[in-house]
């Protein structure tokens, strides 16, 4: 039977498993983290090389945001250490850590992968993944975000940076980010805040675009 998958606000599985940084239990790995679990379908197939080539050339910016990143796939951790080292990823090992799922293990990855995204278990019986899945944890261990893809479509790591820092910044701030917005840009103040604590809480100014229902509750603010 297909195991329920985890929702926004349930806590990532705590699983075991060696990594090319040795082996790990996913809560301490996290620490006071943020982190972002990726999974991909294969080593050394074309799109993951682009997609991981890209995370290593971020890993910089992810630090920044104190995120730290972890790949996945079936593939074994001494596949993992050569691609890395083929593709001189080396550097970032510190940040971008890969593990292997291995089929049918109680708690492996793999299947807190398919857990995670409420996958088919079906795909586990092919030597490639069929999709590729970000999930993206708080430092509480909760998850934040979950997207999912098709093995054929390679992620947009700018789109993953900029859910980040919406994350980042709406887990602390009585605020939302809405459509297309980007780091700089001015931010939503959440429906549920009454408009005379919002002008407390934004010193900067509250303003309201006019609609034509009349209505006042598209209020912005800078992002503070
Ligand atoms: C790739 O990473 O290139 C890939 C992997 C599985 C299916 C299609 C593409």
């Amino acid at each position: 039977a297909a195991m329920p998958g985890l929702l926004l606000g349930d806590e990532a599985p705590n699983f075991e498993a060696d990594t090319t940084q040795g082996r790990i239990r996913f809560h301490d790995f996290l620490g006071d983290s943020w982190g972002i679990l990726f999974s991909h379908p294969r080593d050394f197939t074309p799109v993951c090389t682009t997609e991981l080539g890209r995370a290593a050339k971020l890993a910089p910016e992810f630090s920044k945001r104190n995120v730290k990143m972890i790949a996945l796939s079936i593939d074994s951790v001494q596949d993992h250490l050569s691609w890395c080292k083929v593709q001189g990823w080396g550097e970032v090992q510190e940040q971008l850590a890969l593990l292997p799922c291995s089929r049918g293990q109680r708690r492996s990855p793999c299947r807190t992968g398919h857990r995670l995204g409420t996958m088919c278990l079906k795909s586990q019986s092919t030597e490639v993944l069929k999709f590729r899945a970000v999930f993206i944890f708080g430092p509480d261990k909760k998850l934040k975000l979950s997207i999912l893809y098709p093995a054929t479509t390679g992620r947009n790591f700018d789109e993953i940076l900029r859910v980040v820092d919406s994350l980042q910044l709406t887990a602390y701030k009585k605020v939302a980010t809405p459509v297309d917005w980007k780091p700089g840009d001015s931010v939503m103040v959440v429906p549920t805040l009454p408009d005379e604590e919002a002008k407390k809480l934004f010193p900067k100014g509250v303003f309201t675009k006019d609609l034509p229902s009349g209505k006042k509750y598209l209020r912005y603010t800078p992002q503070p």
